[in-house]
């Protein structure tokens, strides 16, 4: 693959566009590929055997679009697939979690970290093993918080409810005296400010999002393939519509983003 080839994205849904976004600014001259699994989303509810089938199809689908790396913006994608998808594929594969949890060591004095994700991440444990890798003596507070994907799918980014149930989600961190949480999940940057609000201002959020991008520029700079100059318009694909999708991709890529639908 040459240095002006794409660099794929892909997610459950429109949440992934975080990432694809944070990477294009990071990155201005790359040219991404972004598939939304919209038809098949929540993965975060899903057991880990199918959601590791439905990044394959995503996968598979992204390998026929001339991509030189591929990242996987969803955190529970992340957590089931990741390995499995280093093994299979031929490019390098960069997922969102060691990310994630690299910034949280990096803002932690006390090393008092939460992470806050889906059913899923937080069922399987990948923040807390990614943390552990790095600092065994930090101490770990998940939580899982599957009613934010649907508020922040509704754009409920501010509402009261929202706001109620952040604070209930959130109790724990509080006792738990973290001074840095992970926004373990692709749509919690959504709800940045809800979740600022119910853990406190003293509290670091480390968006994964944010941190992937710095994985993602070392694999094209290892491997000589950024790009040198802008390299053609980004291209979206969903696999269902959904009415959501423009409000937030205009929010990050400007007007220019029509989504292809795609059966997978
Ligand atoms: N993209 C998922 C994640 O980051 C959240 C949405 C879902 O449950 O599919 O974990």
């Amino acid at each position: 693959m040459a240095s002006d080839s794409a660099i794929g994205v892909f997610d459950s849904g429109v949440g992934g566009l975080t990432v694809a976004g944070a990477i294009t600014r990071a990155l201005p001259n790359e040219r991404l590929v972004y598939l939304g699994d919209t038809a098949r989303l929540p993965y975060g509810s899903k057991s880990p055997d199918v959601v590791r089938r439905y990044a394959e199809r995503c996968a598979d689908f992204l390998l026929t679009q001339d991509i030189k790396m591929m990242v996987i913006a969803c955190n529970t994608a992340t957590a089931h697939a990741l390995h499995y998808l280093q093994m299979k594929l031929e490019i390098p594969v960069v997922g969102v979690i060691s990310a994630g949890a690299r910034r949280a060591l990096v803002v932690s004095r006390s090393k008092r970290i939460g992470v806050i994700g889906t059913a899923g991440t937080i069922a399987s444990g990948a923040y807390k093993k990614a943390i552990h890798a790095l600092e065994p003596q930090a101490e770990v507070f998940e939580q899982a918080c599957p009613m934010f994907v649907p508020l922040a799918e509704e754009g409920m980014t501010s509402h009261e409810a929202t706001k109620l149930i952040a604070r209930d989600y959130l109790k724990t961190m509080r006792e738990h005296e973290i001074d840095a949480l992970v926004l373990g999940c692709t749509h919690y940057p959504l709800l940045r400010e809800v979740i600022q609000e119910a853990v406190g201002s003293q509290v670091a959020l480390c968006d994964s999002a944010e941190a992937c991008t710095d994985d993602v520029k070392a694999v094209l700079t290892d491997t000589r393939k950024l790009a040198e100059k802008k390299s053609g318009p980004h291209r979206f694909y969903l696999t269902d519509v959904q009415a959501s999708f423009r409000t937030l991709a205009a929010r990050f890529f400007g007007a220019d983003t029509d989504p292809e639908r795609v059966d997978l």
